[in-house]
């Protein structure tokens, strides 16, 4: 009897180193991951601190229209306002400044975007397209062209907008319907309501393009 109650005895004190040496391995493995948690953070954050830029100017490349560009910039600065106010670049337009009107629409890798929302920093390494490269007076796109024929533009403050939008829809589907022309552009607002003669514009440049 009473060597079988000692050795139930041993057998607990031995559970218990059991569990006592698995608790100091498990904890002291958690610590250790703190630790190594903590030191990774610290490093991400030292690293994070060493990629930080700003809030002066900083020197970044724009690729625009296929040319490297080079340019000042505080990081805060929209892509539409280097455009404008760094490059004379003034083909897109600041209406509403908050993404809501497509005045300010240029291409970047080949999709529209709302120059106004795009930070011009985020946009180092990607090709930018604006209206300047779509010709000028004595070289018109077709897209501009068919504007003009159209008469679709009163103030002229959403065209070069529409115009973009244009391009990059008829890039995409180069041989659109009325209402895939008027949904494509429906990221775009004219305050003046010259949507008929746009529509219109975009069908035609649509044919000339195929004519080309
Ligand atoms: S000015 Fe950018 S969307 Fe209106
Ligand atoms: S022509 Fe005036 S806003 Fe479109």
């Amino acid at each position: 009897m009473v060597s079988a109650l000692s050795s139930q005895k041993d057998k607990e004190k031995q559970t218990k180193a059991a569990v006592s040496r698995r608790g100091f391995l498990g904890s002291a493995g958690v610590g250790g991951g703190i630790l190594a948690t903590s030191l990774g953070a610290q490093e991400a954050a030292a690293q994070a601190a060493a990629n930080v830029m700003g809030p002066t100017e900083v020197a970044i490349t724009l690729n625009i229209n296929g040319a490297a560009t080079k340019l000042q910039v505080e990081p805060r600065v929209t892509l539409l306002d280097a455009l404008r106010n760094k490059l004379d670049m003034t083909g897109a337009k600041r209406v509403c400044d908050r993404g809501t009107c497509g005045a300010c629409t240029v291409m970047v890798n080949g999709k529209t975007v709302y120059g106004c929302s795009v930070l011009a920093i985020d946009a180092v390494g990607k090709q930018i397209t604006t209206i300047e490269s779509l010709g000028g007076p004595g070289k018109l796109h077709p897209v501009s062209a068919a504007f003009i024929k159209h008469d679709a533009q009163q103030c002229g403050y959403c065209t070069p907008g529409f115009v973009m939008a244009a391009k990059a829809f008829l890039d995409r589907n180069p041989n659109p319907t009325r209402e895939q022309v008027q949904k494509g552009l429906s990221g775009n607002i004219c305050r003046c309501g010259t949507y008929v003669g746009m529509r219109e514009a975009v069908l035609e440049a649509a044919r000339s393009m195929k004519n080309a």
